[in-house]
């Protein structure tokens, strides 16, 4: 770990932004640069479906339409995540808060362990953009790490490459052109309230998030810090 990294040991952050906006891709550079666990409330949604529990079965039905998944079921799966941790262990919350009941309940469950959010990371894309993105995007089964085909070619990678095994290549039942219209529909009802939320509570850096993968890296960290961008070169770039 770096002298960098340790300096963010212990962070509370949210990744915030509309489906596509890069939420999974970055998260997958930033846990590892800062040493937190990433916790996505649609990865742990999608464990349950592959492995066929009640949970999984119930949410099933909303992820597909592209639907907000009921609260009661979504807060208290994250809450059972986050909660047991140890108040100095660092998290990176991907696709949680989605509306601003889910962000009361999750300052709430925080106070009660004298935890707080210390920063939510909004990256900003425009919709022509995300409905491009996911029109072309692939996710590892086992990871879940998300990929894009070849921009001239379309081909896209037979294997994950950060699983040990190679991790089977798929698209999302909710990348359809129907699902995708209703995710960013809900995403600027239901969910954009919440920005408004973490500004009045001073914690929003908006962030562009149209550019190539590596700027929009550099641009989260120097949210955080504005060393740390200038400290820290992704391996993959
Ligand atoms: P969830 O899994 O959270 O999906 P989402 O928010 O719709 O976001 P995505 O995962 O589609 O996009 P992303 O921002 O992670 O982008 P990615 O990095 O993959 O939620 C799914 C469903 O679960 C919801 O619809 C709902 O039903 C339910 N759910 C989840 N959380 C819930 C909650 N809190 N409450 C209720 N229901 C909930 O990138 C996309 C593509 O773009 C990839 O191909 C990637 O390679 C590419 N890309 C990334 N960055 C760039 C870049 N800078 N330039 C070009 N391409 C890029
Ligand atoms: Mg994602
Ligand atoms: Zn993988």
């Amino acid at each position: 770990m770096t002298p960098q990294a340790m300096t963010h040991q212990g962070w509370k952050l949210v990744l915030f932004g509309p489906p596509g906006a890069g939420k999974g891709t970055q998260a997958q550079l930033l846990k590892e640069h800062l040493q937190v666990a990433h916790v996505s409330s649609g990865d742990l949604f999608r464990h349950h479906l592959s492995n066929g529990t009640e949970l999984g079965e119930l949410a099933r039905g909303y992820m597909n339409q592209g639907i907000l998944v009921p609260d009661d079921v979504t807060i208290g799966m994250v809450l059972d995540r986050i909660g047991p941790m140890s108040p100095d262990e660092g998290f990176l919350l991907d696709g949680f808060p989605r509306n601003v009941k889910q962000a009361q309940a999750l300052n709430d469950a925080l106070a009660e362990s004298d935890r707080r959010i210390d920063r939510v990371i909004h990256i900003k894309v425009a919709d022509a953009e995300l409905i491009r993105r996911l029109s072309n995007r692939y996710i590892c089964r086992v990871c879940q790490k998300p990929f894009a085909g070849d921009a001239a070619t379309g081909a896209v990678p037979a294997r994950c490459d950060d699983c040990p095994d190679g991790g089977d290549i798929y698209q999302r039942a909710d990348d359809t052109a129907a699902a995708v219209a209703n995710r960013i529909a809900v995403y600027h009802q239901e969910t954009a309230p919440v920005l408004d939320f973490y500004q009045a509570h001073g914690l929003l850096s908006d962030i562009a998030g149209e550019g190539p993968v590596e700027s929009v890296n550099q641009a989260a960290l120097a949210s955080l810090q504005p060393n740390l961008a200038k400290a820290f070169r992704p391996a993959a770039f």
